[in-house]
Formats: structure tokens, C-alpha cells, sequence
């Protein structure tokens, strides 16, 4: 018997958990077709549902103390609120591609901040995703779901992300990294260092415009691929342009498109290097690397705020710290410190402090673990 979340559904069938994503490196690189380092952590959108034997999915959602119904015969991102858009949206790519999709009755909750850039659309879209692959036999693989999940994000949302978020929160494994490479779309589990604790740390600054930003920076990426092929003639992204490449032609850039790809192009080496140290266990050195990507988040990629780089100052001085930068898209959010798990709850508490005496904001520490992908459970 599952342990129902809300009274209004006293026996429910269905029961997922989709976990949130810090990314450890390789930011700004999933849509450049580069290698990305997420993992997803142990805070998730907890998901029940029935079936109801309609066409209406009837949603509640706790935290926010809302609820709404619409008809799966009729989905429009505009009649719904935000927060209905993407389980809607999950609906509409799933039939757009002709899988079935059964009308629900469901709640959910989560314990992933939300607006936060720790991925908490994507895991409710991943959660009703992964119910739905069940419910509705649709034989989708973990990372065919996550695509399905995108596209909804991408053409009924209306973000033009990447794919590493809904991957994360799809495929995680517990106690490890995922390497994958958004070209070739293989993946592969790369062990965290032994005995490390991540930990978040939430500035509280909630992203603004970041929706535009985000696909300003996009749109500089592929502008720079189409003025660098004059040069580089049958480069198809920027995963295609090496450094030394990069470095002979970026002057026919113009200045902002130039510094924009370069945190990219350098970005992806820099995953490549940081590959081989994790797999090697070599914690203090992968921990550097990440702070060199905040660096390029911060002063070439342009996506930092003054708060995030205030943690990042922080933690690198405290003890026990391997390594912290901003994880996600920026604009506000999170950062993500790896740390060693026997200074984690000190280096927690000195890191919230010392942000509050430094901007006199409020913070939030998350203590997490690299968490398992996506679990269904029926009763
Ligand atoms: C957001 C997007 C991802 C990725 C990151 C930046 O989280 O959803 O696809 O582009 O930003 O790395």
C-alpha cells in the first residue's frame, strides 16, 4: 500500500520520485553539443496519480496549494498557469508523437526549490513523463523519456533548453556523476570522490530575464559557428572548434560573440580534462577545474551574479572545500561545492554565515548526495 500524499486520492496507484540535478561541469555546453557532468541529488518531485478512465488530467499541486483540470483533447500552454505546462506539456509531445496518454487524477509535491537552477521543471516533467511510460506501456528507454520531456519543454513550455536536466533527472545513479556527451548522446557513471558531500548553497536570488538571456547567449553560439566557418569550413557547433582554432580566428568575432564562445570552446576541454581526474580520484584537482568554470561563467560567459560569486569566494577559503561554482544556467540560483563529507556540516553552517554578513542575504545550504534517476512504484 502506498502512502497516500493528499486525502483527495485515499488509494493511489501510481508513485514516482524524479530527483533534481546539480551540473558539476560543463556549463552552457548541452546545446553546443558538448560533454555535460550533471548529477541528480536526493530532493525530488514526489508524484502520485490514479487513472480515471477520461480524457481530463486532474492535477493539484500541494506546495503551491493550487489546483486545475484540463482535457487532453485540448492542450494550450496558454489556458494553463506556468506550473501546469509542463506536466500538460509532457501530454502534448507524448501525442504529437501518437503514444497514448490515459487521464489522471494526480499530486504531487517537491522537495526541489523551485526557480532555483536546480532543474525542478524538469523533474516534474520527468516524474509525470516516467508515470506515463507505465501507465501507458509506451516502452520508452530512460534517456528516450528525457528527450520526450525536452521537447515538451522546448515546444509547449517554450524554453529552448538543452537535453541535460531532464537527462539528469531520468538516468541518475547514486554516488556518481554522469558523463554525457549531448552529441553522440552516450553516457557513462563516473564515480564522485570517495568520502565527498555536495553541498548547495541557494543565494536566494531568484532568476530574472533569464529566459531571454539564455537564448541570447544561444543565439551568440551559433552566430559564432557561422562566421568561424568561413575558417573552418564543416564545423557543425562549437564542439567542433578546438582551442588553438578558436584561438587563430576569434579575432573576426565580434567582441561579445567572441568572449561568449570562447567560455564554450574552452568549457568543453575543460570537461574532457576533468573526466580523466574524477576517474583518476583525483578530487583536489577536478575541484579546481570547477572553480576555473566559474571563473569563465563569470567573466566570459557572462552569467553570474555578485551573490554567487560571493559564495564561491567564500567556500574556496573554507576548510574541506574541493571545489564550488554556479551550477545551472545562472542569472541567480545555486552553487554547487564539492566537499569533503567529514567538514561538509561545518563548512555548510560558516558558508551560510559568512554570505549573510558579506551581502546581508539569506541563504540556504542543501547537504546532498548523488542520487538514483527516476523510481516508479505501483500499489
Ligand atoms: C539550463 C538548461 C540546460 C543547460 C543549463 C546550462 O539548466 O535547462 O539545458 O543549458 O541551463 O548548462
Amino acid at each position: 500500500m502506498i502512502k497516500p500524499l493528499s486525502p483527495s486520492l485515499p488509494a493511489p496507484q501510481w508513485d514516482i520520485h524524479a530527483p533534481g540535478r546539480v551540473n558539476l561541469l560543463g556549463e552552457h555546453v548541452d546545446y553546443n553539443d558538448g560533454i555535460v557532468l550533471p548529477a541528480a541529488i536526493d530532493r525530488y518531485v514526489h508524484l502520485q496519480a490514479v487513472e480515471t478512465g477520461h480524457t481530463r488530467v486532474e492535477l493539484t499541486a500541494l506546495d503551491l496549494g493550487e489546483k486545475i483540470t484540463f482535457d487532453l483533447e485540448n492542450l494550450q500552454p496558454q489556458a494553463l498557469p506556468d506550473w501546469a505546462r509542463y506536466p500538460a506539456g509532457v501530454a502534448w509531445a507524448a501525442l504529437q508523437r501518437g503514444l497514448p496518454v490515459s487521464g489522471i487524477r494526480a499530486v504531487y509535491t517537491s522537495s526541489v526549490p523551485i526557480g532555483a537552477g536546480l532543474s525542478s521543471s524538469a523533474a516534474v516533467e520527468v516524474a509525470f513523463g516516467a508515470l506515463w511510460n507505465e501507465l501507458n506501456r509506451w516502452g520508452l528507454s530512460r534517456l528516450e523519456l528525457a528527450q520526450l520531456c525536452q521537447q515538451a519543454e522546448n515546444r509547449f513550455v517554450g524554453v529552448n533548453c538543452g537535453l541535460m536536466d531532464q537527462f539528469a533527472s531520468a538516468c541518475g545513479i547514486k554516488g556518481h556523476a554522469l558523463m554525457f556527451d549531448t552529441r553522440s548522446l552516450s553516457y557513462e557513471p563516473v564515480p564522485l570522490p570517495a568520502s565527498t558531500a555536495l553541498v548547495i548553497a541557494d543565494s536566494g536570488m531568484r532568476r530574472t530575464l533569464a529566459n531571454s538571456a539564455y537564448n541570447q547567449r544561444r543565439a551568440d553560439c551559433e552566430e559564432a559557428v557561422r562566421l568561424l566557418r568561413v575558417y573552418l569550413p564543416g564545423i557543425r557547433s562549437l564542439r567542433d572548434v578546438r582551442l588553438d582554432d578558436f584561438n587563430r580566428f576569434s579575432a573576426h568575432l565580434p567582441e561579445q560573440v567572441g568572449r561568449h564562445a570562447r567560455h564554450v570552446v574552452e568549457e568543453i576541454a575543460r570537461v574532457e580534462k576533468a573526466v580523466d581526474l574524477l576517474k583518476q580520484g583525483d578530487g583536489a584537482a577536478f575541484g579546481q577545474l570547477m572553480v576555473e568554470g566559474h571563473a569563465s561563467l563569470r567573466d566570459l560567459y557572462q552569467v553570474s551574479i555578485p551573490e554567487l560569486d560571493r559564495l564561491v569566494e567564500i567556500a574556496t577559503c573554507l576548510p574541506g572545500c574541493l571545489g564550488a561554482r554556479l551550477t545551472g544556467a545562472g542569472f541567480g540560483g545555486c552553487t554547487v561545492n564539492l566537499v569533503e563529507e567529514e567538514s561538509a556540516q561545518i563548512f555548510a553552517q560558516r558558508l551560510a554565515q559568512e554570505y549573510t554578513l558579506r551581502t546581508g542575504k539569506t541563504g540556504e545550504i542543501y547537504l546532498c548526495h548523488a542520487s538514483e534517476g527516476v523510481h516508479v512504484q505501483t500499489g
